[in-house]
């Protein structure tokens, strides 16, 4: 059964009879679990309404790039930002040809310019025009481009004609685009993920954390389920819900959260550590709570927690082992440091002091640390960049163990 939960699917329109289609495109895509917003070309809203759409998508649908209003609300950088996977469909000619071009007039363009995501075309036009050697000149820098293109079908058309050049019908588009999601870069791998704050408990009301949100851990689980591991995610207190296909085991400590890793980590392929653990806990938990007392201070003794990621990295039968570096400075500096000394296979270092990236936010940029080179992945959605993430380590995990 295709399903796309938790997916963000931008739909682009385009000027075409088989505009009408995309009202069920929306349906079915919905149905597969997936969250869709639409943007419309000029030419589309000629052949069916924004108003359908809005209705059909439950969202605004964006229809200009020079719209303060629009901007305002969610912009064309947001919007290449939000989506998973960006769609248009039906794609005419024209568009096509703009998008080989690297025209953006648009809002259509302009998104599909600035996306780190995946852009599938489903083309649609007259058989004459999909043959045309513009067209097909078209057609084959798009491919190059490792732009996605569905169909198009052959069979009779709206003006008569019989060839190439009807869009696949919307069932067919939407199974498409749910299948990109499925890989098998990870099939047959057990990966261990960890995710959000560790609490540390001062006493029974109190303790110490941080702005972990768990976004980043759980998107890296959901691209490691995608891609066909066996994938156990041991999760800090955090606000999501388990993605498909992973075993959460929740956790509260850092010492929680070692016990859990130590008892999963044997088996294990891949470690991902992408968990805010806390580098100190009280010394003590006091039983009950701490009174405020005369002084206007108070002291707490610290003492160092386990380095959970050191422990899987010392291991003899030690997995393909990757951190993640927090850092508000020298951040590159910082995280092959972290590689070196926690012998890490690789390190993802990310800067936190960016209030956009980093904690608690949808988007993060990242450099990939590794022995032999940095690889920066600029911002994206976590989700976007954790599916990137996992392909760079499928082929460092693969180059390591099967050379
Ligand atoms: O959860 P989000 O809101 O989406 O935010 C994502 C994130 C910023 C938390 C994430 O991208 C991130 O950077 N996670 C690691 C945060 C961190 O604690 O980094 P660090 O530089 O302090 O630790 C380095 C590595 O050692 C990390 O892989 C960490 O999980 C690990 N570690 C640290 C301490 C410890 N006691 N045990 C560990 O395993």
């Amino acid at each position: 059964m295709m399903h796309l939960i938790n997916k963000r699917v931008l739909l682009g329109v385009t000027g075409g009879i088989a505009a009408y289609k995309s009202a069920e495109i929306v349906r079915r895509l919905q149905d597969a679990g997936a969250d869709v917003r639409v943007v419309m070309t000029k030419g589309a809203q000629e052949f069916i309404t924004a108003l359908t759409m809005q209705a059909l998508s439950g969202n605004p649908v964006h229809t200009d790039l020079l719209d303060p209003q629009a901007e305002a609300a969610m912009g064309h950088i947001e919007l290449s930002r939000w989506a998973d996977v960006v769609l248009v469909a039906p794609a005419s000619a024209n568009f096509m040809s703009k998008l080989a071009t690297g025209d953006g007039s648009d809002l259509l363009s302009t998104v599909c310019l600035a996306t780190q995501s995946k852009i599938v075309l489903a083309p649609a036009m007259n058989q004459g025009m999909w043959r045309n050697a513009s067209t097909q000149e078209n057609l084959k820098t798009l491919l190059e481009r490792d732009i996605k293109i569905l169909g198009p079908a052959s069979g009779g058309q709206a003006c008569g004609d019989v060839g190439p050049g009807r869009m696949l019908e919307p069932d067919d588009i939407a199974t498409q685009v749910a299948s990109l999601f499925e890989q098998d870069a990870f099939a047959g791998l057990k990966v261990v993920i960890t995710a959000g704050p560790t609490r540390e408990a001062i006493d029974p009301v109190r303790y110490i954390s941080n702005h972990s949100s768990g976004k980043m851990g759980y998107a890296i689980a959901e691209a490691a389920a995608e891609a066909g591991a066996k994938t156990v995610l041991v999760s800090g207190p955090v606000q999501l819900s388990c993605p498909a296909r992973v075993d959460r085991q929740d956790v509260v400590s850092a010492l929680q959260m070692y016990e859990a890793v130590s008892k999963e980590i044997s088996d294990a392929d891949i470690f991902i550590g992408a968990a805010a653990v806390a580098d100190f806990r009280p010394v003590e938990e006091a039983s009950e709570k701490i009174k405020k007392g005369a002084s206007d201070t108070m002291t707490l003794n610290m003492t160092k927690n386990p380095d959970i990621i050191a422990m899987v990295a010392q291991r003899e039968d030690k997995p393909f082992t990757v951190g993640f570096a927090a850092e508000t400075q020298n951040v590159l500096e910082y995280g092959r440091k972290k590689l070196e000394a926690k012998k890490l296979d690789m390190v993802i270092a990310n800067d936190v002091s960016d209030q956009s990236i980093g904690f608690n936010s949808d988007d993060n940029a990242v450099t990939l640390i590794d022995k032999e080179a940095n690889e920066n992945l600029s911002v994206r959605s976590k989700s976007q960049l954790a599916r990137d993430i996992i392909q760079v380590i499928a082929k460092k995990y693969k180059s390591k163990y099967h050379a």
